[in-house]
């Protein structure tokens, strides 16, 4: 590994966290390029669990500066609670460690008012099942061009003003609409705390990537969400508002993409969505219960427990080509385990035609009728296989069909949460 990004291929919650905190064994840099606390990105390192939302999930590796690019959107509350906790736990979270872009685009507490406010004007069926961390609103003031960037933590003056400004246009709105408005004094005197706290981690991290990159260093950049999610590509408008594809990587981080070596698609074994809007494969039956309960599908930041379904070659091939996969990083393996059998959609049909491509308008997404192929299970665990020749045959061969299927290669498998239930395949051996 020298440059490579890392994305999630499904819905979010592939494992990317686990993954990346694998693959961080010998990066030097780890970038968050996109989203924010929307993400929760879990690491199991021998007994203990953490779950992380906006600090980069390399964090747990002495040897990686971890930055959070100015394609994020933070939550310098949410920020300052994720480093206290990692203090608490004995690990050294400072400037040396962790870096935020100048030009991070700040969630503000009116921002989480609105999106909430949104969601609960939405009729059921247009919702789409935020996470009502503020990041969809955050997104748009970033691009009406009244957002707030974190360079403004530095000069505290100029922050307040700011603030006070925006806030004043979202209390009208509030209260236009009969909501609660946001007391200017009580949420200042919290930012101030916590820009205080802040100001020392950010940085211009265009140069500090740059830099790296020049330098012949490692460096992995870490997607959050995952490519359906994403605001251009995904089952718009059931997504979320950042680029979650590769692209996203250099737009969010400012390192050029003739530097990109090498990217890495991770999924699972089947697929997971949490949130509203259309998704083939679901099973609202027995089996997707089965699969829910036995992956523990349930969302790392809301709690939400996870819609669960077959695996979907038909949307997983159409995210490898955009991201453009080189290795695919197969995860939860496992929870496979012990089924008669195993299904693949290859194919949707939409209004009795048969299409092998992810349409582009999701009403037809929401039509598709997933066209099964079947392949036998396997009764014996995996969770202790080690190298992809100790996996049952069955499992090896229904790996190599879903990889055939997205045309991609299989470089990781994770049969396990843990960071050692994890091998690499073919060249990586
Ligand atoms: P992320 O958002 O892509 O980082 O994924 P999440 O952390 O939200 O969700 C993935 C969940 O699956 C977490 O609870 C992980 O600990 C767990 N996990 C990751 N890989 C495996 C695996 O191979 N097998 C099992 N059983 N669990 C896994
Ligand atoms: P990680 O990085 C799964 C979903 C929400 C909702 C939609 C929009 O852990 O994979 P938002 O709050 O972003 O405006 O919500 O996106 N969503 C995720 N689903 N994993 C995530 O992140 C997600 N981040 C957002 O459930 O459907
Ligand atoms: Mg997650």
């Amino acid at each position: 590994m020298a440059i490579s990004v890392l994305v999630g291929i499904q819905w979010g919650d592939e494992g990317k966290g686990k993954i990346i905190d694998v693959l961080t064994e010998s990066a030097e840099l780890v970038v968050r390029f996109q989203g924010g606390n929307n993400a929760g990105h879990t690491v199991e390192i021998g007994d203990k669990k953490f779950v992380l939302h906006l600090i980069p999930s390399g964090i747990f590796r002495d040897g990686a500066l971890c930055v959070i690019g100015n394609g994020v959107v933070v939550d310098p509350i949410v920020l300052v609670g994720e480093i206290k906790n990692l203090r608490s736990q004995g690990f050294d979270i400072i400037p040396e460690k962790l870096q935020i872009s100048t030009r991070t685009h700040l969630i503000m507490p009116y921002h989480r008012e609105m999106d909430a406010m949104r969601e609960a004007a939405l009729s059921d069926s247009d919702k789409i099942g935020t996470t009502k961390r503020g990041i969809g609103p955050a997104y748009a003031d970033k691009a009406y061009r009244t957002g707030i960037r974190a360079l403004e933590m530095n000069d505290l003056p100029r922050f307040e003003k700011s603030f006070r400004k925006q806030l004043e246009i979202y209390n009208a709105i509030f209260k236009a609409n009969s909501m609660e408005e946001l007391d200017a004094d009580t949420e200042w005197a919290k930012l101030k705390e916590v820009a205080e706290f802040l100001a020392p981690f950010v940085k211009d991290t265009v140069l500090t990537v740059n830099r790296a990159a020049k330098a012949g260093k490692k460096i992995l950049f870490e997607g959050a969400q995952g490519m359906w999610l994403d605001v251009d590509y995904g089952t718009y408008p059931f997504v979320t508002s950042s680029n979650t594809t590769t692209g996203g990587a250099c737009t969010g981080s400012g390192l050029s993409p003739k530097y990109i070596e090498e990217v890495v698609g991770v999924m699972k074994a089947y697929t997971t969505r949490v949130g509203e809007g259309p998704f083939p494969t679901e099973l609202e039956c027995e089996m997707g219960e089965a699969i829910r309960k036995a992956g523990n599908e349930f969302g790392a930041t809301t709690g939400r427990p996870r819609r669960c379904g077959w695996f979907d070659a038909v949307s997983s091939g159409y995210s490898c080509m955009i991201n453009g996969v080189d290795e695919l990083a197969i995860t939860k393996v496992d929870v496979l385990d012990g089924l008669e059998e195993v299904k693949i959609c290859v194919a949707y049909e939409v209004d009795g035609r048969k299409v092998y491509d992810m349409p582009s308008d999701t009403e037809d997404i929401k039509k598709a009728v997933p066209v099964y192929e079947s392949m036998p299970g396997w009764k014996e665990s995996t969770c202790d296989c080690r190298s992809f020749e100790e996996l049952p045959v069955n499992a090896q061969k229904y790996l190599r069909r879903i990889a055939d299927l997205v045309d991609a290669r299989i470089g990781i498998v994770s049969v396990g949460p843990n960071r050692d239930q994890t091998f690499y395949v073919d060249s990586r051996n």
